[in-house]
């Protein structure tokens, strides 16, 4: 069976077929899978019936496994796995509901953010549910160049709690919310260039999110919010994103080193979405 590669959208993201990564991954078709990951930046590799013990080796050939930042809802006998669920049983939830709600590349707010994600869809809602991502490359490479210069050497600083950014709202829907990020309050801020250059490919791309980046080391809040304004703005455009419809046993995997991604949302109890996620941890950004 030969692994296929094809361009799911003319700004990023590739299908592939013809893996089985319920077996033994040979290198061969690792180097296929990971130079599409780099020239695609999301990777759908379709059809994958695959046990939480799978994906957490698939995992582990891109990288260190970051560990989640809650023991609540992971496998408890393979902690590195997450559950996404809306799904409630015996009146309990039975995964993290809300997880990415605001425009975010995962952990920027750790001084090592992570390097990819990976979502394994075990069942998606009939309506709804579609992850949405941006292209951070692209975002760069089309801002005028008078901007390029007035960004190139600036650190943006990230924050992990919402209630830090006024960019942001903690979502009603998930329970014990507003302690959760009540308790993030006192974790440092770090920063991280505002221009990023990709480890593995060379290009730069613009790593700020509105969930995350809430002003810029040694500037003036009033400059910086314009500025920052300025940049969210552009790096939302339409032209630069790409909306995963998924399909079951959908393996999704994405380079948050040059993309932001959030939830779509649109879908409602009970009609349910269960994913497993698991991170690949990065480097520092330079
Ligand atoms: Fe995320």
């Amino acid at each position: 069976m030969g692994v296929r590669v094809n361009p799911l959208s003319e700004v990023m993201a590739c299908e592939i077929t013809g893996v089985d990564l319920s077996k033994p991954l040979d290198d061969s078709t690792f180097a296929e899978i990971e130079k599409a990951f780099h020239d695609h930046q999301v990777i759908a590799i379709r059809g994958q019936r695959i046990s939480p013990e799978n994906q957490v080796a698939f995992t582990r050939r891109f990288g260190d496994i970051e560990p989640h930042n809650t023991t609540e809802f992971v496998i408890p006998e393979m902690p590195q796995v997450l559950v996404l669920s809306n799904d409630v049983r015996d009146g309990k939830p039975v995964g993290v509901i809300d997880a990415g709600d605001f425009w975010h590349s995962d952990s920027s707010h750790r001084k090592v953010p992570s390097k990819a994600t990976i979502l394994h869809s075990l069942k998606n809602p009939s309506e709804g549910g579609d992850t949405q991502f941006a292209n951070m490359y692209l975002a760069y490479e089309t801002l005028p160049d008078s901007v390029k210069q007035r960004i190139e050497g600036l650190q943006g600083i990230h924050a992990a709690s919402k209630l830090k950014n006024k960019r942001v709202q903690v979502s009603k829907d998930r329970p014990g919310a507003t302690d959760f990020y009540a308790s993030r309050m006192g974790r440092p801020d770090v920063t991280h260039p505002i221009v990023m250059v990709h480890p593995a490919t060379g290009r730069k791309a613009l790593y700020i999110s509105p969930r995350f980046t809430i002003g810029i080391a040694g500037m003036p809040e009033q400059e910086a919010d314009e500025l920052l304004d300025l940049l969210f703005d552009h790096q939302l455009k339409m032209d630069f994103q790409y909306h995963h419809k998924w399909h079951e046993n959908d393996l999704v995997m994405w380079d948050n080193r040059c993309l932001l991604h959030k939830a779509g949302g649109g879908y409602q109890y009970p009609d349910i979405r269960l994913l497993h996620k698991t991170v690949v941890a990065g480097d520092k950004p330079h």
